[in-house]
């Protein structure tokens, strides 16, 4: 039985057009809907009502990791990051989307020679889609999370550091076991034992006034919001941020524990395995990280905005003073 929801939105944008959402289709037997051939990427826009603006967060740091992605599995380059960038620009403002959204590139790999599935192929398709994303309610009320029976997949085998749709079976494999079992989500460990990731969010921990997450090299995707939740938690709240590798025992002995991602964005992790984290509440450093994530993301500072600079904006209005003040 289908699950599709009837709110889609109207517009969709693939190989250089704006189409209606329901044309947005690529072929079965492409290999990147056949063997998930593909790179992504997710971005967050934030819908400012005070600016009466919408922001893409980090929009070039996410274009930059597609091009890394893109690198890893030799896949040529269809469209540069002026013409995304331009896309996306006009999929939104064509849309006129002013809430909270979540936008996803796509680039994977179109027909081989004689539909060969594995074979090298300069023939490419993108598309970008966008839907309405308001924040997860697990932002306030924090996640149970189990250490997954699955172990993340490796350098050596399917590289975590980049964003291929086939990486994310791996993922899928852990979380419908940890929702099975009861959790919200999974937390993976490496092949060498130690912490990884979660399956579409980075982790970090908070032990006294340390922030620890694994490094690059334990098996994950370098996230992007994990390197703005670090630069805030040692600029505005003076915490040491490291990465290092992580033993199990230590997520149990935290003082908080977090999920790291563009679509999560920063979620308490209250449980581990049954065990509570610090006080088995959010604690006090992710919630302050929370606010100065908020403020972030929604004042535009490292943002793209989406709709052309009005005349004044609200906070540069003149003051109009009542007679006689
Ligand atoms: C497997 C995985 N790890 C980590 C992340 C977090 O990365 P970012 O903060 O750049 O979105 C994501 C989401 O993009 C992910 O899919």
């Amino acid at each position: 039985m289908s699950t599709v929801s009837n709110d889609a939105p109207e517009l969709a944008w693939l190989n250089g057009k704006i189409i209606s959402w329901d044309a947005c289709v690529i072929h079965a037997r492409s290999q990147a809907a056949f063997w998930g051939a593909n790179v992504f990427e997710g971005v967050r826009a934030y819908w400012n009502p005070d600016h009466e603006q919408l922001y893409l967060y980090r929009l070039d740091d996410h274009l930059r990791r597609l091009r890394a992605s893109m690198k890893c599995l030799n896949m040529p380059v269809t469209y540069d990051d002026a013409e995304l960038r331009g896309a996306v620009l006009a999929l939104l403002r064509e849309s006129n989307t002013r809430q909270d959204t979540h936008i996803v590139f796509v680039t994977g790999f179109n027909f081989g020679t004689n539909f060969d599935s594995l074979g090298y192929t300069e023939d490419t398709l993108t598309h970008i889609t966008a839907l309405p994303m308001p924040r997860s309610p697990r932002y306030e009320s924090g996640v149970s999370v189990a250490v997954s029976s699955w172990r993340r997949i490796s350098d050596e085998t399917s590289p975590p550091r980049i964003k291929t749709g086939a990486n994310y079976h791996n993922s899928r494999l852990a979380q419908h076991e940890a929702v099975r079992n009861g959790h919200d989500t999974a937390l993976f460990l490496n092949q060498r034992g130690t912490l990884a990731e979660a399956p579409g969010c980075c982790v970090a921990v908070v032990l006294g006034n340390e922030i620890v997450t694994p490094p690059g090299t334990s098996g994950v995707l370098e996230g992007i919001t994990l390197d703005t939740m670090g630069r805030l938690a040692s600029e505005r709240l003076g915490l040491t941020f490291q990465r290092r590798e992580i033993d199990r025992t230590e997520l149990y002995l935290a003082d908080e524990a977090m999920l790291c991602g563009t679509l999560a964005e920063l979620q308490p992790i209250i449980r581990v395995d049954g065990v509570d984290i610090g006080t088995g509440k959010p604690g006090p450093i992710l919630r302050e990280l929370q606010q100065l994530y908020d403020q972030e993301v929604r004042t535009g500072g490292q943002s793209t905005p989406v709709y052309p600079a009005t005349e004044t904006h609200v906070e540069d209005k003149p003051l109009t003073l009542e007679a006689g003040q």
